[in-house]
């Protein structure tokens, strides 16, 4: 009996997780924003807003790449940065966070004009609240490479 009963949990078991989608939680962060479409849509946003973000134009390093204007490029570059930084495909080809804005002398003020505008753009497209806790920690670990203006 105790045999058959044990059968019998073994196959409930098998079935359940046969027939029970993998739940929200286990998706990576990457499918959970909306996989290419969600971060395309994210750094569209969110780099048009960087462009005419009046307090960072003061810089002059970073108002110079901005008058290049190669918009789009960086669009590209930053999306396969977060896709790669948030479990999608590993197909970042830029600097590592230090070499990639050493030239730029930025501090921790503009730090965080940057994150309080990620912040923007994820409210903005309706990421969800534990999603963008996720997304603003994985911004926030790179405060150290990215800031090395020696004042605030
Ligand atoms: C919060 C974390 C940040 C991430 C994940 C990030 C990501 C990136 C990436 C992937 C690149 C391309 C690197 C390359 O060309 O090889 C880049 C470049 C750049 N970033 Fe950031 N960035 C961050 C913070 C910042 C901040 C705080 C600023 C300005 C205040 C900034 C301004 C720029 C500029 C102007 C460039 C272009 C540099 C150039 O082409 O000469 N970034 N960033």
């Amino acid at each position: 009996m105790k045999v058959i009963l044990n059968a019998a949990m073994g196959f409930l078991a098998l079935a359940i997780a046969i027939v029970v989608p993998a739940s929200a939680e286990e998706k990576s962060l990457y499918e959970r924003i909306g996989g290419y479409k969600g971060v395309a849509a994210a750094v569209d946003d969110l780099v048009d807003r960087l462009y005419v973000n009046k307090t960072l134009n003061q810089n002059t390093a970073i108002n110079l790449v901005h008058e290049q204007n190669e918009r789009a490029a960086f669009k590209l570059i930053l999306a396969t940065w977060v896709m790669e930084n948030t479990g999608g495909p590993k197909i970042y080809f830029g600097r590592d966070m230090g070499n990639g804005h050493a030239h730029l002398s930025i501090s921790n003020r503009e730090f965080d004009i940057v994150l309080t505008e990620c912040k923007t753009t994820f409210y903005q497209l309706g990421v969800g609240e534990k999603e963008i806790g996720e997304l603003m920690a994985g911004l926030e670990a790179q405060r150290e490479e990215v800031v090395t203006a020696k004042s605030n």
